[in-house]
């Protein structure tokens, strides 16, 4: 059955006629206790939902559409470890990453998730010693002073994300560099910057067969033997982190410098893992430690909170109140904090890879909007780029506002500065203007009737524009691992609603298949004609003017 055809949703139908009825505005003036009503704490995280489009009943009916759509037990098949991920036939337990020291979870093929977890975890740990108390040493003796990670989508996303969030929590021995595009550029300008007698590669790739991965990991081994020379120092120098041991043989990397993780870890759930080997190489495997241990806590919060007090589920639901109910195309991200910069481009695989889905578990087309667009950039940047349409474009673009009360950089008025930007954009999103304010402020400018009639119109903000702001105590490893958590499970709980599988990524596949077939073309004899007329003048103007 349709998602649609369910009471819950048919209520919220309805629901919606009475909300258009009342402004946000309004809400607030009637209601002095709304901020305490809409907000919840968990951890460092304080999650402030009062500038939405809602009243109790709207959370009432949104809570009782993720009950019918079971959220509870499908949450709980995910944390056993049943096979959710159906169409690839695996569990989903990137939850198992992050939990504390003796946990066991026995799986289906006999091996337990809780102790393979804790090996990796162990190899991981040994390994960040090694190198970042210089005993692991590169080719001509000095100790590693550079790492690079090769990978791409969820293999690059979460760890370069997490590594430019905490910055000031950096080791200090080691810098670390990425390198994901299969532009040449990427690789290129990389390795300029590094030495190859002290830099260590990292070869992140699920799969190892990731065409960008496998080519840039290629250009870098070439250039290092360029340096190096002897094949036998290429021990010293890569690592790798997959699930396809064979693979890495076949590259040439020592499979005993191999991390291994699971196919039951997702591309985009995976910085937990050893995909994560960046992220502790930089801060010190103690932090890696406090960013597991803050995304365990708010599993906990997942798994135990009531529904109503559930801080994904309330981000899920609301969500879905403007995806589903206000025809919302897309949600903004906007940290205001510049070490949070990667978060939103993070976000967009998170979740455009999880929920951008058409077909529901019964395999049939939906009848519904499915997973919204993501996008974002940091605040205050945002606000002098794209934020005159969330004011006043025709557009409704629901938003989050991240923000942590302390700054690492306290200089001058900065940080008060960059507060009460975000909190005045929360509010003047939320109030907007009428057209009687308008008209004072012009009067009050001395402005004439003739002006005033012209520029009226033009100074009116509809507002009613729905924002969560999220404050964090701190951005720190911790905080950063609850927040990650935290949007995982937001993603989680609207693929739940929505009936489809949140964890397979089969519409990447086309595209990766044609680039196959259209790259030994460019070399080949005669004029290319097996495509459609556009993708043949392209292929054919390219070979003319292609460097051989
Ligand atoms: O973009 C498709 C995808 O499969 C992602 O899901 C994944 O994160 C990325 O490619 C990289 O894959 P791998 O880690 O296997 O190289």
């Amino acid at each position: 059955m349709s998602i649609r055809h369910t009471t819950s949703w048919k209520e919220l139908e309805a629901h919606r006629q009475d909300i258009d009825t009342r402004t946000m505005r309004q809400l607030f003036e009637e209601d002095s206790e709304r901020f305490h009503r809409f907000s919840l704490r968990q951890g460092d995280i304080l999650l402030d939902y009062s500038k939405n489009r809602i009243t109790s009943r709207t959370m009432e009916l949104l809570t009782a559409l993720a009950r019918e759509a079971a959220v509870e037990s499908y949450r709980d098949d995910m944390m056993a470890g049943r096979a959710i991920n159906f169409t690839e036939g695996r569990a989903v337990l990137h939850t198992a990453l992050r939990q504390p020291a003796g946990f066991s979870l026995p799986l289906s093929d006999g091996q337990d998730a809780g102790r393979d977890v804790a090996g990796v975890l162990w190899q991981m740990k040994g390994f960040c010693d090694q190198v970042l108390g210089g005993e692991w040493k590169g080719y001509s003796g000095k100790p590693i002073t550079d790492i690079v990670n090769i990978g791409i989508g969820g293999s690059d996303l979460g760890p370069y994300m997490v590594t430019e969030a905490l910055r000031p929590f950096a080791h200090g021995a080691v810098n670390v560099h990425f390198v994901s595009n299969i532009d040449g550029t990427h690789i290129q300008e990389t390795l300029k910057r590094v030495e190859p007698d002290t830099t260590l590669f990292i070869v992140a790739s699920k799969t190892f067969t990731t065409q960008e991965t496998l080519t840039n990991a290629h250009t870098a081994r070439r250039w290092f033997l360029q340096h190096a020379v002897d094949e036998s120092f290429i021990a010293r120098h890569f690592v790798a982190v997959s699930t396809n041991r064979e693979a890495v043989e076949a590259f040439g990397i020592d499979p005993g410098n191999m991390f291994v993780f699971w196919d039951w870890v997702g591309g985009r759930y995976s910085l937990w893992s050893s995909i994560g080997l960046s992220i502790a190489l930089y801060l010190g495997f103690d932090r890696f430690e406090e960013l597991l241990a803050g995304a365990h806590a708010m599993d906990e919060h997942f798994c135990s909170a009531p529904l109503e007090e559930n801080m994904p589920v309330i981000l899920a639901m609301l969500g879905i109140w403007y995806h589903n109910f206000f025809d919302a195309p897309s949600h903004a991200v906007i940290p205001y904090d510049q070490y949070l910069h990667r978060l939103p481009a993070y976000l967009q695989q998170l979740d455009m890879e999880s929920n951008g889905k058409r077909v529901d578990r019964d395999g049939r087309v939906v009848d519904y909007a499915t997973g919204p667009i993501i996008w974002g950039e940091p605040g205050t940047n945002s606000q002098h780029a794209f934020f005159q349409l969330m004011h006043q474009g025709t557009g409704f673009v629901p938003a989050d506002f991240i923000v942590p009360l302390t700054t690492q950089n306290p200089v001058g008025e900065h940080h008060d500065i960059l507060l009460a930007n975000c909190f005045a954009q929360t509010e003047a999103l939320m109030r907007g203007k009428t057209e009687e304010e308008a008209r004072r402020e012009l009067l009050e400018q001395g402005v004439d009737d003739e002006r005033m009639s012209m520029l009226l119109p033009h100074k009116v903000f509809p507002g009613n524009r729905p924002t969560n702001t999220m404050l964090l105590s701190e951005l720190t490893p911790s905080t950063l691992g609850s927040l990650i958590a935290l949007y995982e499970h937001k993603v989680f709980v609207q693929g739940v609603v929505w009936r489809i599988n949140s964890f397979d990524q089969w519409g990447v596949e086309l595209g990766k298949q044609l680039a196959k077939a259209i790259l030994p073309e460019f070399a080949s004899a005669g004029e290319v004609t097996s495509h459609d007329a556009s993708t043949n003048s392209l292929i054919n103007l390219y070979r003319e003017n292609r460097r051989q």
